[in-house]
């Protein structure tokens, strides 16, 4: 049965009455959701690209990934006993009537892309990364927030322990890249499809014998695990001497992660073995790992991933391994605040163009773009300005070195090159007037194969 596509058009009037219902003024962004905006932005980006480069730095192909799938891959592939897919989920019917839910995690969209490309059938470990916002309709509160910004990877087709020490000491990396040190790593190992039934009907059998009220009962019969990590102190009494998943691992799982943390041994990254830490996700196996912040109240965990050995097949494709991450920026960003380590320049140039009239504007501009040519950001003057008000926005950009023409240095072809650190100023010749800045932002050029090819001393 189609849908009329009449049907779902919002009537001429509706949009009208919407429009008009919100004053101008009055409209916010949604709850819940954070925004970056000048200074703070400069700082989120700073977060963000420094994982991204540590992360570039172990063979990572970056991939870009749609903001919204069909709803069934989220209910099958984070699991429909979730939070995360029965409370949290952004979703909608588009104009023809599909569900579709906005992501509100990366690994099942991933698999996805990854099985719909056959990307599984080249070298593996396929190794993937991602960046972006993710939804969930979570309550919002400090460092909880609707839209959720992370970095992430996903490592698929090789189930080798040194890949799992590998992805998480990557993750440690780019936190202590960071200048981080107030997080610890917790980890432990969930045991795979040979050994988690059996334990999963001890801890039933051990969770059935206590008093429990109905919701929890019935939390233990669809997802006994999620019952150890309920908060209420009750609870946690009741469950003190529950069996845990580390000391019923097959052989295999056990050996598996204890060569996980030899190698995180010898990696030196320090750990904390937790056999109580349960994930929001379903589809974790083998070992399973959180950073938790002590900086951030509630919302401390800045980073969690682990294996999910089952979920491309689930999805539909070859039974193949995976383990990946995802590093919450935003909590990351916060953590730095906390710990005054925060990222970044708010400078948005180096180099500012102060133009004394119009004609002035035609020769500073094609010098700002040769400094641009150099990797130096500039910016300059706009409108009308005079001298008093230029040089106030050329302080206030935060750059080091501003290019000035007047009326005489355009009838002498100069520029006065002035070092806005300590107000020194030189008459220049035009045409050695951008090396003359770079000299004073104290940037070598040079060319090596590193991505860096700017080296400021
Ligand atoms: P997750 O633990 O649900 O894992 O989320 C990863 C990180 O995202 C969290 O540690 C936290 O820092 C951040 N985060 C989650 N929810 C919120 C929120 N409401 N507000 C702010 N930050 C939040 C995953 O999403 C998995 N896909 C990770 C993964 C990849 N596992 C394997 N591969």
């Amino acid at each position: 049965m189609g849908h009329n596509r009449q049907d779902t058009i919002i009537p001429e009037e509706k949009v009208k009455r919407m429009a008009k219902g919100s004053a101008a003024a009055s409209f916010r962004a949604p709850k819940g959701v954070p925004e970056y905006v000048p200074p703070l932005s400069a700082h989120f980006q700073a977060v963000r690209d420094t994982l991204a480069a540590t992360i570039h730095k172990y063979g990572y192909s970056h991939i870009e990934l749609p903001m919204f799938e069909e709803t069934g891959l989220f209910a099958r592939g984070v699991g429909e006993s979730t939070d995360v897919v029965t409370k949290e989920m952004y979703t909608f019917e588009d104009r023809s009537g599909r569900s579709l839910t906005l992501r509100p995690e990366g690994t099942a969209g991933v698999m996805r892309s990854v099985i719909e490309h056959n990307l599984d059938r080249g070298q593996l470990p396929l190794k993937l990364t991602y960046a972006g916002p993710f939804f969930r309709y979570e309550r919002p509160q400090a460092g909880r927030y609707r839209q959720l910004q992370q970095v992430g990877v996903e490592a698929i087709g090789v189930d080798d322990p040194a890949l799992d020490a590998e992805v998480i000491a990557m993750a440690d990396t780019a936190l202590r890249t960071l200048g981080l040190r107030g997080y610890r790593l917790e980890l432990t190992s969930l045991g795979d499809r040979t050994c988690r039934p059996a334990y999963r009907e001890a801890l039933q059998e051990f969770l059935f014998n206590l008093p429990l009220d109905e919701e929890t009962r019935r939390r233990a019969e669809i997802n006994p695990l999620r019952v150890l990590d309920d908060k209420r102190p009750e609870v946690r009494e009741m469950t003190e001497d529950a069996p845990l998943m580390l000391n019923h691992l097959s052989d295999e799982c056990k050996s598996h992660f204890e060569s996980v943390l030899r190698i995180l041994d010898t990696l030196r990254v320090e750990y904390t073995v937790n056999p109580r830490m349960v994930r929001g996700l379903d589809y974790y196996t083998k070992t399973t790992f959180e950073f938790v912040h002590d900086g951030l109240g509630a919302q401390s965990g800045i980073g969690g991933g682990g294996r999910y050995d089952g979920l491309m097949e689930i999805l539909g494709g070859q039974p193949l391994s995976g383990i990946g991450f995802g590093l919450g920026v935003d909590r990351i960003l916060l953590a730095c605040q906390q710990e005054g380590c925060v990222p970044g320049s708010e400078a948005h140039c180096e180099m500012f163009g102060v133009p004394l009239g119009d004609a002035a504007k035609e020769v500073m501009m094609p010098l700002l773009a040769e400094a641009r040519t150099q990797g130096i950001r500039t910016d300059m003057v706009f409108g009308s300005r005079g001298m008093k008000g230029a040089f106030k926005a050329a302080d206030k950009s935060g750059a080091v070195v501003a290019l000035v023409i007047g009326e005489n240095e355009l009838a002498a072809g100069t520029v006065v090159v002035k070092d806005l650190r300590n107000g020194q100023q030189q008459e220049v010749a035009k045409t050695d007037a951008v090396a003359r800045a770079l000299n004073i932002i104290g940037c070598l050029l040079y060319t090596s194969d590193a991505a860096d090819d700017l080296l400021c001393v």
